[in-house]
Parts: structure tokens; C-alpha cells; sequence
């Protein structure tokens, strides 16, 4: 090699090495005497606290190793231009729910700008004990258990790599963010565990969910209100109950929800596929638009598409009168594989605001082997390419 040209690969590697001790001032639990076998709450709060304050990029490093967690609430704004958090561990909730002390997200994460959750690591919320105890079907006033995630007005960020395992109610909680991108971060509950959504997405801009494998007992991914922006990419769910917009419709001052596109997804052995639902004789009048579903494959799911606007569990509402939340721009697209129940298709839409544009195209679904059926009320789906024709509901 001619001297030169060394010099300029040796310090463009000494450049390269600056640039990556450079990358980010690292906060180890370990020196907050979070160990492996042990409590890290405090640790893990105070890590957080030097990194949040830190001038420069900062990284909060729990490695390999079990610990144990109790309830966590850590917020910015940071004077850290970026704060990653780095799980290459498995970190246990309190089995016992009392344990929490009532809180309402194990992990609450707050007021940051670029925050990134990475690394191998799991998070145990070890749901079991909740779930035996959860009687939220029957009482309305029911005590709700933790959820294993809150991210609450977070701008900018990223959940990578890690897993959320056996929440004792919905796995994550996003709320008020703007930016946030859920990529190759893995959710697993059991199918019979109750309550346990996996990703809520309420008043946000802008979300995407990809590369994500969902199982468990309750929605794969749920939009509540306010959210616009939202995708939802390459998901495989199931167990669970599918994809959902709503329910809307049962408050008052709700936010209307648009731009949603569920691209890619397989969807297996769950009770819904891809679902808008709002309740009937409420308050709201919003509007759902451009709601799009595009190249999904279903395997024996009960319901796979959707629309209903009658949606009442436990009849717990009054459906004399009809819901006053406004759909449109519905496209159903590519959807093939197979339905548990006949009616393959049911677009129920309200009598008092009919849908706008809902276009069924290339809808492959079969049931028993013979391609399914659909019901409709108040929408006029347009069809191109192969799509089952609407009966009267
Ligand atoms: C997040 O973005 C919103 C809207 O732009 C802004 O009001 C808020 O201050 C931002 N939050 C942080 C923590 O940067
Ligand atoms: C996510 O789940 C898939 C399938 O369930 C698995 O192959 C993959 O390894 C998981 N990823 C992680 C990071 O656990
Ligand atoms: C939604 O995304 C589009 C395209 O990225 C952007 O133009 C629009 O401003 C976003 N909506 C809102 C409310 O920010
Ligand atoms: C979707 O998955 C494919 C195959 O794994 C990958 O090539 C592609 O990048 C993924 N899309 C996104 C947006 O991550
Ligand atoms: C769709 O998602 C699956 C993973 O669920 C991936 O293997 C496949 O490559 C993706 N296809 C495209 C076109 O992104
Ligand atoms: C529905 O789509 C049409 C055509 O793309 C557009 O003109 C209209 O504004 C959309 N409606 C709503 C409520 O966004
Ligand atoms: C429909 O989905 C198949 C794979 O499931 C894909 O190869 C094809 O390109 C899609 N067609 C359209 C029109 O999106
Ligand atoms: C529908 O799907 C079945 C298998 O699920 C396949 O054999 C058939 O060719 C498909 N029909 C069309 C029109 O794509």
C-alpha cells in the first residue's frame, strides 16, 4: 500500500472511530447499580436523568440479564438533542397488578423529541394474574389494569427491535405524539387474554407500524380518535381481533381520523380482519376519510372486512338512533384468502349519514371454498375486478 494512500485510510478510520465514540455518551444502569436479578427502577430513572440532561446524544444502556421493574415515569423535554433507551435484557413487570400502585402504563414515557427505544430485549408485563381477575366485560366501573407501554406526546421517535410480551392490558399506548415509527417491535400475549390490544393510537400525527408481529388477546393495532397519518405496514397479527378504526362515535368531542393505509398485512385465525366500527345514537359527528387496505392476506378470520356502524357490545347504547360519524373514501383492495363465516364482507354504514365512496376491488375471500358473500346497508360500494356483490342487510 502507497503511504498516502494509509494515511488518508488511517485517518479516515481514526475519523470514523471519533465519529462513533462521538455517536452518543452512554448512561449504563450498571453504574446506577441496576444489576442483573435486581430492581432497576431507581437506576433506571436517575440513567435517564443524566441522559435527559446530557448536551450531547445520549444512550441509556440496560444489557443482557433479567431485572426487575416497577412502575416507571420518565419524561423530557431533554437538553439531549437525542436520547435512545437500549434493552438487550428482559425486564419483568410485578406479577402481582397491586404492585403498580393503580398506574395506568408500567413504562410512561413523555415530552420527548427524537427518543429511540432499541435493542433485543423484552418486556414482561407477566399479565396472568390480571387477566384472571379482569371482569372489565361485565363492570363498566371496573379497576383497568396497567398496560405494559405509554408513549404520550413524543415527537420524532423510533421503537426498534424490542418486544412486548404479556401485558396486563393493552401492550402500548400512543398518545399525542407526532412521528413516531414502531419498526420490527414484536407484541405477544396469549389469544385468550383479555384487553391486551396491541398498539392504541390516539390524537396523533403521522405513526407508522412495520415489520411488527402482533399476537394477542384483544386488536392487533386500534386507531382511536384524532389520529391522521397513520400506516400500517408489512404486520402479521394474530391471534387477536384484526386491524381497527374505532370504535368512535361514544364521546363527545372527539377528533375526525384520516389517511390511514394498512398495507401488506397477513391476518390469521383472528375474530376481525380490517375494521372501521362507530357506535350508534351518540354524541360525535366526525368524519372518517381515506381509510385504504391494500394487499392483505386473510387466514380463517371470522369477520375480515368491515364497516359497522351499529357497533353496540353488550348493548350498551341506544341504536333507535343512527350514528352521525360521516365515512368516506373507503378503498378495500387486494384482500384475499380465507373467512370463517359466509358474509365475508358486511358494511353496515348509518342511515342517517350513508358512506361516501367505499370501493371494493379485488376481494379474493373464501369460505368453505366458495368465495363469500356480502352485506351492505346505506353504501353503494363501488366494484372493479373480482369482489363479491352486496345483498341487503
Ligand atoms: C412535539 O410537537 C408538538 C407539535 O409540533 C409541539 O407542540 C411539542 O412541543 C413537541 N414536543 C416536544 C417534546 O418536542
Ligand atoms: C418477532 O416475531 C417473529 C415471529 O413471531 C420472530 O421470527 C422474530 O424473531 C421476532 N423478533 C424478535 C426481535 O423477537
Ligand atoms: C399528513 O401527511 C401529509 C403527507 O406527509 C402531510 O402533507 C400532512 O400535512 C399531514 N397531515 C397533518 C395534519 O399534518
Ligand atoms: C417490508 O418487508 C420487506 C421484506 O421483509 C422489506 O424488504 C421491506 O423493506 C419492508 N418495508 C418496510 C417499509 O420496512
Ligand atoms: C410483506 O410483509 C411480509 C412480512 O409480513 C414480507 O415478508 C414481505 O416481503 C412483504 N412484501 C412486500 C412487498 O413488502
Ligand atoms: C374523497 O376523495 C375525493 C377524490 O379523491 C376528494 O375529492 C374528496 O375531498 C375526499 N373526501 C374527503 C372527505 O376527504
Ligand atoms: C395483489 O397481491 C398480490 C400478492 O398478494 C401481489 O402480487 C399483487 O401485485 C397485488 N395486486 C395489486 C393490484 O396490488
Ligand atoms: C383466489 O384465491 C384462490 C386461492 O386462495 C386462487 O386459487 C384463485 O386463483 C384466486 N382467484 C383470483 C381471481 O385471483
Amino acid at each position: 500500500m502507497n503511504m498516502k494512500l494509509s494515511i488518508t485510510i488511517c485517518s479516515l478510520s481514526l475519523f470514523l472511530g471519533f465519529a462513533i465514540i462521538a455517536q452518543a455518551k452512554d448512561f449504563d444502569i450498571a453504574s446506577y447499580g441496576g444489576n442483573p436479578n435486581g430492581d432497576i427502577t431507581d437506576a433506571l430513572t436517575k440513567a435517564w436523568t443524566d441522559a435527559c440532561a446530557a448536551t450531547e446524544a445520549s444512550r441509556v444502556l440496560v444489557g443482557s440479564g433479567t431485572y426487575n421493574l416497577n412502575a416507571l415515569d420518565i419524561k423530557g423535554p431533554c437538553q439531549a438533542p437525542s436520547i435512545e433507551i437500549q434493552v438487550d435484557g428482559v425486564i419483568q413487570a410485578p406479577a402481582d397488578p397491586s404492585a403498580l400502585n393503580g398506574a395506568s402504563q408500567w413504562i410512561k414515557i413523555g415530552y420527548v423529541n427524537a427518543f429511540t427505544l432499541s435493542g433485543t430485549g423484552t418486556f414482561d408485563g407477566q399479565g396472568a394474574a390480571a387477566w384472571k381477575s379482569n371482569d372489565c366485560a361485565l363492570n363498566p366501573k371496573c379497576n383497568w389494569p396497567t398496560m405494559n407501554f405509554g408513549f404520550n406526546f413524543i415527537n420524532n421517535s423510533y421503537i426498534r427491535g424490542v418486544t412486548s410480551k404479556d401485558s396486563k392490558n393493552f401492550h402500548v399506548n400512543v398518545l399525542s405524539c407526532n412521528n413516531i415509527n414502531f419498526d420490527g417491535f414484536n407484541i405477544s400475549a396469549p389469544g385468550d387474554s383479555p384487553n391486551t390490544d396491541g398498539i392504541h393510537i390516539g390524537r396523533s400525527n403521522g405513526v407508522s407500524v412495520a415489520n411488527t408481529n402482533i399476537a394477542t388477546g384483544d386488536d392487533c393495532v386500534s386507531l382511536g380518535d384524532g389520529n391522521q397519518n397513520v400506516t400500517v405496514l408489512n404486520v402479521t397479527c394474530g391471534p387477536g381481533h384484526g386491524i381497527s378504526v374505532g370504535s368512535l362515535g361514544r364521546y363527545n368531542n372527539e377528533q375526525p381520523v384520516s389517511n390511514v393505509n394498512v398495507k401488506n398485512c397477513t391476518i390469521s385465525n383472528t375474530m376481525n380482519g380490517v375494521r372501521i366500527k362507530t357506535w350508534p345514537g351518540t354524541p360525535g359527528a366526525i368524519t372518517i376519510t381515506d381509510m385504504h387496505f391494500e394487499d392483505i392476506i386473510m387466514n380463517n378470520v371470522q369477520n375480515p372486512v368491515m364497516i359497522d356502524q351499529e357497533y353496540c357490545p353488550s348493548n350498551q347504547c341506544d341504536k333507535s338512533t343512527p350514528s352521525k360519524i360521516k365515512i368516506s373514501n373507503v378503498t378495500f383492495t387486494n384482500i384475499s384468502g380465507t373467512s370463517q363465516s359466509q358474509d365475508g364482507v358486511v358494511l353496515i354504514c348509518s342511515s342517517g349519514v350513508p358512506c361516501d365512496n367505499v370501493q371494493l376491488n379485488n376481494i379474493n375471500l373464501t369460505f368453505n371454498g366458495a368465495a363469500v358473500t356480502a352485506k351492505c346497508s346505506n353504501v353503494k360500494p363501488t366494484i372493479t375486478g373480482t369482489a363479491p356483490a352486496c345483498a341487503a342487510a
